[in-house]
This record gives structure tokens, C-alpha cells and sequence, in this order.
């Protein structure tokens, strides 16, 4: 499945993912000062739902969003309509590997460990290759990725219960349920979510699926690829309070510049 689809069905349980979800909560400030904090042309791939651009908007910053996804691009436009800022964002629909920006920017962004959608070696070459040449000279990349953990993945390979919520949508009872599948080797997993909607006497009487393909890098892979790419390696945080990564870091936060 291509990310498109993927995320077109994963949209309707986006916003109580990140609700459940420690890191999307830690990353919001971070991404907003990095927004707020850089003049000129700043663009969020993977733009989602809104979670982090309209509040970026919100404290005055315009910014361009870029997706693959028409669906979360809606939700997106939707949340900035309602937080009254949809005139500081500008969205693009195309994918990371061809997005055509009206101007180099000054900063982009790939919050939420998203380049681990670009799912093989060469989708990320090709995706940092084609970031490089939207950026100005001088003008950074920043991104977040997960520091693979097989303790963490152990648990998640069993199903978990992640949230119980009525639907603010349907007013629908739901109970969400997670289980991921690892491929070590290949440095893949494919997540595979599931909404059991619930009537009053407990019966459920829709069940939907949602899977994601997803990837990860290890720091010194990723360090190699940015490199490769022609990027400078400003600073690798370990977590988004700005410390230096190390050993028992549960982040990788990659900032890296395009030569003047
Ligand atoms: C984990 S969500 C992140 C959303 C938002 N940045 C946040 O932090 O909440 C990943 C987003 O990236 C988009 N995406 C995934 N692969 C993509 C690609 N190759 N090109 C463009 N968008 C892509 C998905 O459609 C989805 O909206």
C-alpha cells in the first residue's frame, strides 16, 4: 500500500494516536520554537492532521505543510480553519520524493519519526536527496527518529488495548487495539491497528482495520544517508530538550545544514 492510502485510513483514529502517544506530546514545543525561531520560508513534511502547524501558525509563524495524504491535508485545513489561522499555511499535496516548494526554504521539518515512511534505503536516499535541493544555502533539516528499542518491540509485537473512547465524531463507543510486526532484518515493521465500535449492550457492531509500513535507522545509518546526501551535521540531540544523544537516548533529533 502507498503511503497515500495508508494514511487515508489511518486519519479517522489519527488525532487519539497522538493522544496515546508520550513522544507526540514531548515533540510539539520543540517543533513549534524551531518553527517560530527561523525567519523565512519553513515547511513541515508530513504535514498530518495539523498537530504541530497550526500551533506553529498560531504563535504568528506561516508554514507550508506537504503530505501524501488528500484526507489528513482535509483534517489539516479543517483544524487551522477552526483555530482561525488558515491563512498562515499554505499545503501541498505530493510526496516527500517530488514536493515543489515556490521558494528554497529556510528550514524543513520531518516531525514524529515520519522518514521512517520513506520505507527502504533508497526511498530515503531519494527523499533526502530531493529535500537537499528545495533548501536554501544554509538552510536546515531537521527530523526525529526513534531509537530502535527490542525490549519495546517485544511488547509491542503482543496486542495492546490503547485507548477506550467515544468517537467525537459518531458518538460511537470505541476501543482501539494495537499490534506491530517486526522484520529485524529488513529494519521494517508494519503496524496494524484495529477500531472495535461497541453499542450499548457491549456487542460490536463495526470493526475497522488501519496499517501503517514503517521503517527505522540506526544513528550511524542515518548519519551516513544525510552525508551522502550533502548535508552538514549540525547537532544530533537525544531527546527535545536539546541534550546530546547518547547511549540510553530515546531519540535521534538530526539537525543538518545544506552548504552556502
Ligand atoms: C506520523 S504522521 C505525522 C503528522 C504530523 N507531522 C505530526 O507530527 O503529527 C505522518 C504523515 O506523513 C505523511 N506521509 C507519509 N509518507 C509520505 C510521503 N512519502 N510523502 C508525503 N507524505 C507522507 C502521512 O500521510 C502522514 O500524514
Amino acid at each position: 500500500m502507498n503511503p497515500t492510502a495508508e494514511y487515508d485510513t489511518f486519519a479517522s483514529i489519527y488525532e487519539i494516536w497522538t493522544a496515546t502517544a508520550p513522544a507526540a506530546a514531548r515533540n510539539l514545543p520543540f517543533y513549534v520554537e524551531v518553527c517560530r525561531e527561523t525567519p523565512g520560508l519553513v515547511v513541515e513534511l508530513g504535514v498530518g492532521d495539523g498537530r504541530i502547524a497550526v500551533e506553529v501558525a498560531k504563535v504568528g509563524k506561516s508554514i507550508t505543510g506537504v503530505d501524501a495524504s488528500a484526507e489528513m491535508l482535509h483534517r489539516c485545513r479543517a483544524r487551522a480553519q477552526a483555530a482561525g489561522v488558515l491563512d498562515r499555511l499554505t499545503l501541498i499535496h505530493a510526496d516527500f520524493r517530488d514536493f515543489v516548494l515556490p521558494q528554497p526554504a529556510e528550514l524543513i521539518t520531518i516531525p514524529y519519526h515520519t522518514i521512517g515512511h520513506l520505507v527502504t534505503m533508497d526511498d530515503k536516499r531519494a527523499g533526502l536527496r530531493h529535500i537537499y535541493s528545495q533548501l536554501a544555502p544554509g538552510g536546515r533539516l531537521i527530523f526525529d527518529h526513534f531509537v530502535f528499542d527490542p525490549d519495546a518491540a517485544a511488547r509491542h509485537s503482543g496486542v495492546i488495548l490503547r485507548a477506550e473512547y467515544t468517537d467525537s465524531e459518531t458518538g460511537q463507543d470505541v476501543l482501539l487495539w494495537t499490534t506491530t510486526r517486526y522484520d529485524l532484518e529488513a529494519q521494517t515493521m508494519r503496524i496494524i491497528a484495529w477500531t472495535d465500535e461497541i453499542d450499548g449492550v457491549g456487542v460490536v457492531v463495526r470493526r475497522q482495520y488501519h496499517r501503517l509500513n514503517f521503517s527505522w535507522l540506526e544513528p550511524e545509518q542515518a548519519r551516513a544517508l544525510l552525508e551522502e546526501a550533502g548535508f552538514e551535521i549540525e547537532a544530533l540531540y537525544g531527546d527535545f530538550d536539546r541534550s546530546p544523544f547518547c547511549d540510553d537516548s530515546p531519540e535521534q533529533i538530526w539537525v543538518a545544514r545544506r552548504p552556502r
